[in-house]
């Protein structure tokens, strides 16, 4: 079955490990699921110079929420993410929720996605897994994705989560692979009867959080998951090609 594998680069990557990097995985991808890329802002378009017309996608990792008579330094509209190859973007990953104004909030910016594809992000922290709270943070940051008023412009035709625990992220530890597959089973439950234009066939979930080539055949495989989100393992080249090849 066709899975989602996206890379989350972060803010790593050089000119000089860009070809490194492609020149390894465009030598020995041979692989039929969808493959995402979120490189640096910066680095887009170079990415975009080694796509072929399907061997991966590109997306950006955040964008500005500018109301349409304001302007703002540093600003990046999700014209200029299509102009420069892109059709996806991360909507409030972990990282950074929270760390702006209220210029980034993960509601302003599924406002102004126009054509891009959303992968909205949300995840429980340590103290909120251990104090059992994990499903209330859960519908409270879904609450955004599932507001009519955040969709003015276009409709989504569907919808991708990607769920991400926060202390997953970046440490080696992962949930049990039947949680994953609950918490998963659970968004999309949650969203499709909360949606205001969306079924359940609509809706995918990716999961993310200390992905690895160790890890991912079992994960990928798990019921629910439509798709891995990879930061930290995705920076190596070879790492990354063997679970984009990988057959589920
Ligand atoms: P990680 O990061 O794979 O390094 O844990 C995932 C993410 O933050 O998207």
């Amino acid at each position: 079955m066709k899975k989602i594998i996206a890379a989350n680069w972060k803010n790593n990557g050089s000119k000089k490990f860009i070809k490194d990097y492609f020149d390894y995985f465009l030598k020995n991808l041979v692989s039929n699921n969808e493959i995402i890329i979120f490189p640096p802002d910066l680095y887009i378009d170079k990415l975009n110079h080694y796509r072929d017309k399907d061997n991966f996608n590109l997306g950006g990792q955040n964008m500005t929420y500018v109301c349409d008579d304001v302007t703002q330094t540093s600003g990046l509209s999700s014209d200029m993410f299509i102009d420069n190859g892109c059709n996806y973007i991360l909507v409030g990953h972990s990282e950074v929720r929270g760390q702006y104004t209220a210029c980034n909030e993960a509601a302003k910016s599924l406002y102004v996605s126009n054509d891009l594809q959303v992968i909205f992000c949300i995840g429980e922290s340590a103290d909120a897994k251990k104090n059992g709270n994990t499903q209330n943070v859960l519908i409270k940051q879904l609450e955004d994705l599932c507001k009519k008023g955040n969709y003015p412009k276009v409709n989504p035709k569907k919808v991708i989560v990607a769920y991400e625990p926060v202390w997953a992220i970046g440490t080696g530890n992962i949930p049990k692979i039947d949680d994953i597959s609950f918490i998963h089973r659970f968004i999309k439950t949650y969203v499709s009867e909360n949606h205001p234009f969306l079924k359940e066939k609509d809706i995918m979930v990716l999961y993310g959080g200390s992905v690895s080539l160790k890890n991912a055949q079992d994960i990928l495989s798990a019921r629910y998951v439509d798709g891995v989100l990879i930061g930290g393992a995705s920076l190596d080249a070879e790492e990354f090609t063997k679970i984009c090849n990988l057959k589920i």
